[in-house]
């Protein structure tokens, strides 16, 4: 039995004092968004206690899908880093970008190359080495019976966009890292920010290459997807060549309750091969109405045929 935990969205606060010309950007939307609305959000009192609780449970592995920071300042991306020691280190933790993290064009090393540790991917000796760049996507990390394959969608977007973009290369070495890791036996995982289909009333939002994707997964096929982006619980299907594959989001972890968004929760997936199938426990837990701990909500099975 391998556990996996997943969670997403984390929007750490304390986005900082910028200096004037990091705001000359879509950057300056993003800061009053930021401090008009969405801190009075995202409050640290809920990330600790996702924090204490997950640390509580000693999964296995913790899976990390975008969206760490807001508007992609250099100081963000620092405290995220010092944050993403506290889950784990970069063996048992693997982040994915998602489109916060890629608000506006910054270079690498000042942003998302410091994660680059969380982000290794197994490269041709067999060793795993931190993504030197968005090329390196998707990384692949053998853990246990999973496959841990992590895409980015991450793409500085113009403003009032928050769409994302997997990107020709990207899906061409994806089909390869599925076909791979399928014909070892493995429980293929997909990490990905954005949902692999979007509702049509959030255009600005989607994953532009959906049709792409969703054609890989149709033809090689996946044991389960984990997204974020929307902020809200949700679970649906997609078809493979072995039937179909669930697709499954966690809502920001850093949430209260509010009316549009579902508070902050993460998910434990308890994954075991039964003779042909993945047999896939998932336990939702959720911030509790005191915003001071979280408690397991509910639970449901995923039975996904093993190849
Ligand atoms: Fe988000």
């Amino acid at each position: 039995m391998f556990t996996l935990a997943h969670l997403s969205d984390v929007h750490l606060g304390d986005v900082g004092i910028p200096s004037p010309g990091a705001l000359l950007s879509k950057r300056f939307l993003g800061f009053l968004s930021w401090h008009l609305r969405r801190k009075s959000i995202h409050i640290a009192p809920v990330l600790n206690a996702l924090v204490a609780d997950l640390r509580a449970r000693q999964a296995d592995h913790i899976a990390v899908t975008g969206d760490l920071v807001n508007i992609s300042l250099p100081g963000e991306f620092e405290r995220a880093d010092t944050w993403l020691a506290t889950l784990g280190s970069p063996g048992d933790v693997t982040v994915i970008p998602g489109n916060h993290d890629a608000y506006v064009p910054i270079a690498w090393k000042l942003s998302l190359g410091l994660w680059a540790a969380y982000m290794a991917g197994l490269g041709p000796d067999g060793a795993e080495t931190p993504a030197a760049g968005l090329s390196d996507f998707p990384f692949l990390r053998r853990r246990g019976p999973l496959a841990l394959i992590g895409i980015s969608t991450a793409e500085p977007m113009p403003p009032h966009m928050a769409a994302g973009r997997i990107g020709q290369q990207q899906l061409a070495r994806l089909a390869t890292v599925l076909k791979t890791s399928r014909d070892q036996s493995l429980c293929r995982v997909v990490l990905i920010h954005h949902p692999p289909v979007s509702d049509p009333a959030y255009k600005l939002k989607q994953l532009l290459d959906s049709e792409e994707f969703l054609a890989v997964i149709a033809s090689e096929g996946a044991e389960l997807i984990l997204h974020g982006h929307t902020h809200m619980s949700g679970l649906t299907y997609l078809p493979t060549p072995a039937g179909r594959v669930p697709v499954v989001s966690v809502p920001s972890a850093s949430a209260k309750p509010t009316q549009h968004h579902d508070p902050a929760r993460y998910h434990l997936y308890r994954i075991e091969r039964q003779g042909g199938v993945w047999r896939i426990d998932v336990e939702v837990r959720g911030i509790a109405p005191g915003l001071d701990r979280f408690v397991e909500e509910r639970g449901f099975v995923l039975e996904v045929p093993a190849t």
